[in-house]
């Protein structure tokens, strides 16, 4: 017989529900603490951490993806992998770690991922699938456990593999609609949604979809025609922290707020990670907070060798000089 789904958190958060997206060397804690700030969504994802990588010496390595601040709750760990022992274990430390979920990643399409059997590979082993959900809703206890994953691995299976994952108790089901073989490459396929929405109708998990969302209005939109219970929302953050705050458009946001955003978060950045990880990894973000304003183009070319917060704060009171107040203000 059925278990009864834990839902946790995912019940008393607000429905439609507006979800982070995890993504790896992106929404790390340093750039999760400013979105809470923000914009904040209804839930957030940690970047996908490996269940054998957490359950061998290596461990403290992986310490750095397993931060996080308290302003971000609901805060949910991803954990990849394919060992059901593994993420039994990696259930319990995540209790451990007061994090408010768990959720599973069967979609990450990277060969270094699939080739182990982790990630979308599950999606072609869906018994294996089944049992690595029990031994983390076993090693779970009271936290509720979720699945990402795709809609097909060659072809779109949605309603099949949906169906599969809806016999297990899982508490919520994200859909990035595209399949495995597609990686990025083509549009989410939003038409294809009502046939896994129909079937979750009938349970108590909760779907979530995701793909192609720039902005809460194409969100908004997406809900009203879908009937899902949510959305998630993934590259649209880049440069824009403000993301999932009603009273923000990315037109709204002034230089002054992004330089000093960059300013922030590279501070941040240093804060939390210290040596731990290079500073490199918040190059793609400062160039994405500098755009809308005049001299933006400059500013982003002026941040591609940067190597502190120092640095950062230098290149721009050299930008300010160089292109005056007036001239920074947005356009
Ligand atoms: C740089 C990058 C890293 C990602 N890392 C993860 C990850 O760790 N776990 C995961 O489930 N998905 C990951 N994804 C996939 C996103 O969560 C999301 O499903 C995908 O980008 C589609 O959503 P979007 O169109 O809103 O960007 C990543 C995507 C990108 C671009």
């Amino acid at each position: 017989m059925k278990k009864k789904v834990i839902k946790g958190f995912w019940n008393n958060i607000e429905k439609p529900v507006y979800a982070m997206a995890p993504m790896a060397d992106v929404t790390d804690a340093a750039f999760r603490y400013m979105i809470a700030k923000y914009g904040k969504p209804d839930v957030m994802f940690t970047e996908f951490v490996s269940c054998d990588g957490l359950c061998s010496a290596g461990r403290p390595n992986l310490m750095k993806y397993l931060l996080y601040n308290e302003i971000e709750r609901p805060i949910v760990i991803q954990l990849f992998g394919e060992k059901p022992e593994n993420f039994y274990k990696s259930a319990l430390f995540a209790r451990e770690l007061k994090f408010d979920g768990i959720d599973i990643n069967m979609g990450c399409p990277v060969k270094t991922v699939t080739k182990t059997g982790s990630g979308a590979a599950l999606i072609n082993t869906p018994e294996l699938g089944k049992e690595i959900i029990a031994a983390a809703i076993e090693g779970a206890g009271e936290l509720p456990v979720s699945v990402k994953t795709r809609i097909g691995y060659n072809s779109i299976t949605i309603a099949e593999w949906v169906e599969h994952l809806l016999e297990t108790n899982l508490a919520a089901i994200t859909l990035h609609l595209r399949t495995k073989k597609e990686m990025s490459n083509v549009q989410a396929h939003w038409e294809t949604v009502h046939e896994a929405v129909e079937l979750a109708r009938r349970t108590e998990t909760l779907l979530l979809a995701n793909g192609d969302l720039d902005d809460l209005d194409q969100a908004d939109k997406m809900i009203e025609e879908t009937g899902i219970d949510g959305v998630m929302m993934a590259r649209a953050i880049y440069g824009f922290p403000w993301l999932f705050d009603r009273s923000k458009t990315r037109e709204s946001i002034t230089a002054e707020q992004r330089l000093s955003a960059m300013i922030e978060h590279s501070r941040l950045y240093e804060k939390m990670f210290d040596s731990k990880k290079n500073f490199a990894v918040m190059i793609k973000h400062l160039r994405a907070y500098a755009t809308g304003f005049n001299g933006a183009k400059e500013l982003r070319v002026m941040m591609e060798d940067v190597k502190s917060s120092n640095d950062v704060i230098a290149k721009i009171v050299e930008f300010r000089n160089q292109y005056g107040i007036e001239s920074i203000s947005s356009c």
